[in-house]
């Protein structure tokens, strides 16, 4: 089990349906067909690394069941490497998605199997983590193992990208160890354990990020693009906004997980921050003009003669 990019993370069945409008409270809606599609924070950025072209492995948990083996099936397909994806006594973790006309979704995870990827995890990815170049890690598996995977990297010299994603606040000591730390702008409050203000100098907000501790960050903006933050040992940060594409949204399901995807690969290739987040910002033009998180990732190729264009 070895890889350029090691992530440990979740993986869910995405239940997915097109409905005309979020439902209000006791209201049935009528929607378009079901759909079930590979997703989970975690897995959806291991097939974008993969997909980018990096040597990835997965670890995680799946439950004994038929969304564990469809999980396991578009990982291996995308060409993750799986032996570190483990099977337990819960059901596997699903998505209950909802998405509206304007691409945008509401979202309710299950956890399942996600809630025993537990922190011993680690003994299992030892080997993994010395191997790997870069560690991705995100917050639908229990934040003791997300901090102890982060922990050992620190220890170990592997290069963190910390998404900071559902939000919830970081330790200093978590912080310290992101090289970027990836985040929304809500995700970005809870991090440094703000209540939500209404943000507007995002560039502001990556500085407090870097003062809290992070090496660098990267301040996901959806349609208005990214805000990138590198700290510089004492100057002064170098700060930088990266433009998104204008694209018609169909479905932005995972469109920030495969940038995250995105940024590990270009890093584990030897780009500097501010290239990976470009690339990273064409894959997830392409992924938000289809249905579904996995299944919308597109190969390097396609990715490259999108910037070419
Ligand atoms: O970030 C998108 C993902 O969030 C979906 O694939 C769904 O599984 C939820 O976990
Ligand atoms: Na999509």
């Amino acid at each position: 089990m070895s890889g350029a990019v090691l992530v440990v993370g979740s993986a869910n069945a995405d239940l997915v349906a097109e409905v005309p409008r979020r439902p209000g409270a006791g209201e049935t809606l009528l929607g378009g067909d079901l759909r079930l599609l590979p997703g989970g924070k975690g897995a959806n950025q291991a097939v974008a690394a993969a997909r980018c072209g990096a040597a990835t492995v997965m670890l995680g948990c799946v439950g004994r069941d038929a969304n564990g083996a469809f999980l396991r099936e578009r990982l291996i397909a995308a060409g993750v490497e799986v032996s570190g994806l483990a099977e337990v006594d819960r059901p596997t973790g699903a998505a209950l998605i909802l998405v509206t006309p304007d691409g945008e979704n509401s979202i309710v995870v299950a956890p399942g199997a996600n809630a025993e990827a537990g922190p011993e995890l680690l003994e299992r990815g030892a080997a993994a983590l010395a191997d790997a170049r870069i560690l991705v890690l995100s917050l639908e598996i229990p934040a003791e193992t997300a901090f102890a995977f982060a922990a050992a990297a620190a220890r170990s010299g592997t290069r963190t990208v910390f998404n900071a994603a559902p939000a919830r606040s970081i330790p200093a000591e978590v912080l310290r160890s992101c090289d970027p730390l990836i985040v929304n702008e809500h995700e970005a409050c809870a991090a440094l354990g703000e209540p939500e203000t209404e943000v507007t100098d995002f560039e502001a907000l990556a500085r407090r990020l870097l003062a809290a501790g992070a090496r660098s960050v990267v301040i996901t903006l959806g349609a208005e693009g990214a805000v990138v933050a590198e700290g510089t040992g004492g100057g002064d940060p170098v700060v930088a906004r990266i433009a998104a594409h204008r694209v018609r949204a169909v479905d932005t399901t995972g469109a920030g997980d495969a940038f995250v995807g995105a940024v590990a690969c270009e890093l584990a290739r030897g780009a500097e921050l501010d290239e990976a987040v470009r690339f990273a910002t064409a894959v997830s033009a392409m992924v938000v003009q289809r249905l579904g998180a996995q299944s919308s990732v597109p190969e390097r190729a396609e990715t490259e003669a999108y910037l070419a264009r």
